[in-house]
């Protein structure tokens, strides 16, 4: 909860306690720089025990609450009809009023049901903005993705409150152009991931279903980061800010919106898992056949009937204003520290995490040598946090084997939920601070083992000189003895 201190500044005070910790290792800057070469300076590839604050995402690694675990201990272990599924169930049914439900193992499980169900090869799915594994589904079942966000979702500084919305002008020419058949279904990301957490406002959503619905096209949610975007949609539009309407109210009309949502449980409820919820049953029907197929049986599909029980809880959970506001209002402080040392970042600051932009940041390199992955190296040497690459690394070669480069060059220090503390974010804030007074220290990358796929995951790269050791040797310099 913001609260203000003396000095007039808003802190975004912790409404939680720790009562279980897990101890963190801070290696010296030298070791820094050689843990990253052994895991070829890619921070997928960096080992948890050389990584000092872990930003790379917050998927499966938010932290849980003490009525969480306490469910874990009362679950039905039962491959069918187990009492766990019925219990999750009926908490989806109160939290989101959709009556069917399909469990998962995880979002990109749901992604798969729901792409091999509804596309038909050369069909367009149009959606605000794509996910990584959401396109390669889409693509793998034939379709095509067509991004319609707004044009300020792409500029990475504005002030417009809701960056994910959808241009509703340009999904009226769409679907004219390609007509209602073309269209496998309407998609809608809430706190649009790949442009920096960005949250879509409930107006533009009812605006968008209601033309896909009167044109006969399919509507689908990806609710994944919905607690970020429930937040801002509570707290900047202005048919929900300060008046009496909830956030359970907002999700209840979200869960009977669209005909279908799917969410990563990873994100949305804190645990391990995924689900596809749906308001017709012949939809359900038409994708039923395929989780004990992928997935598992029907009442668990993938996953551990105690993390079933713990997503009841946390579902539930994300319907309480204080728990969702940590992450954002967190954000909210650590982008605040950088814009006020002049820290090129996405703003406004979204859910998810920070995006610093690294296209800034490091516009003394060529966009060939990865400005975002070396970035996100350097921000490991100075720090020992790793956050994610997400610029032209992460994208694929055009056919031809030239690069695409990306439209974003962002390294994203994600925030997982109620997990670090406000000095850890002060700290993250000084040594990026460090970083760009000595931007001129970080040198290019190239790629000494570069997958056709996925390359990002799995790709090795080394410097292009020896720039690391010397941004390392500035840091002694600079902080002695200090880590
Ligand atoms: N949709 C969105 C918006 C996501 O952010 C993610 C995952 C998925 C779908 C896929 O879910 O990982 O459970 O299979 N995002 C993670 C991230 C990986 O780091 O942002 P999943």
């Amino acid at each position: 909860m913001p609260v203000k201190f003396r000095s007039g500044e808003n802190i975004p005070l912790e409404m939680h306690k720790a009562r279980m910790v897990q101890n963190l290792n801070l290696l010296p800057v030298e070791d820094r720089v050689k843990a990253s070469q052994e895991a070829g300076n890619n921070t997928f590839l960096l080992k948890n025990r050389d990584v000092f604050l872990d930003m790379l995402t917050d998927s499966g690694v938010n932290a849980m609450s003490q009525a969480q675990f306490a469910a874990m201990m009362n679950a039905d272990d039962s491959y069918a009809g187990s009492e766990t599924f019925y219990r999750l169930e009926e908490a989806i049914k109160e939290v989101f009023s959709t009556p069917f439900f399909l469990p998962a193992h995880q979002g990109r499980a749901c992604e798969n049901i729901i792409c091999q169900t509804f596309i038909k090869p050369g069909q367009s799915v149009l959606m605000n903005y794509h996910f990584t594994t959401t396109k390669a589904h889409i693509m793998r079942n034939g379709g095509k993705v067509v991004e319609i966000v707004r044009k300020e979702g792409l500029e990475v500084t504005s002030d417009l409150p809701f960056k994910g919305d959808l241009d509703i002008g340009r999904l009226r020419r769409e679907i004219e152009t390609t007509g209602a058949a073309n269209i496998a279904f309407l998609r809608i990301e809430a706190g649009t991931n790949l442009i920096g957490g960005q949250p879509v406002s409930m107006a533009n959503m009812r605006e968008a279903v209601n033309i896909a619905k009167s044109a006969g096209i399919l509507t689908i949610f990806d609710a994944s980061l919905l607690s970020d975007n429930l937040y801002f949609i509570k707290q900047r539009e202005k048919e929900f800010s300060g008046t009496n309407k909830s956030i359970k109210d907002i999700t209840l009309e979200l869960g009977k919106m669209f005909d279908i949502s799917y969410f990563s449980a990873r994100k949305l409820g804190c645990v391990r898992g995924g689900g596809i919820i749906t308001n017709r049953e012949d939809l359900y029907n038409a994708m039923i056949g395929l989780v004990p197929l992928y997935e598992g049986f029907l009442t668990y599909g993938g996953m551990s009937v105690r993390e079933m029980e713990a997503l009841a809880v946390g579902l539930r959970e994300s319907l309480d204003f204080h728990i969702i506001e940590q992450t954002p209002i967190f954000v909210e402080a650590l982008v605040k520290e950088l814009l006020g040392a002049n820290i090129p970042v996405v703003t406004p600051a979204g859910g998810l995490g920070c995006h610093v932009n690294a296209f800034a940041f490091c516009d003394h390199l060529p966009q060939s040598q990865y400005r975002a992955g070396s970035l996100a190296v350097a921000a490991f040497f100075a720090g020992g946090f790793r956050g994610m690459e997400r610029g032209t690394i992460s994208e694929e070669r055009n056919a031809d084997g030239s690069e695409r480069y990306a439209e974003m060059e962002l390294l994203r220090l994600a925030l997982p939920k109620r997990v670090f503390t406000l000095s850890q974010i002060k700290y993250v804030a000084d040594r990026l601070v460090w970083l760009y007074e000595n931007r001129n220290l970080i040198g290019g990358l190239r790629f000494t083992f570069e997958p056709k796929i996925l390359r990002f995951f799995f790709g090795r790269l080394e410097p292009v000189s020896d720039w690391p050791q010397k941004l390392a040797q500035k840091f002694r310099k600079d902080f002695g003895d200090s880590l």
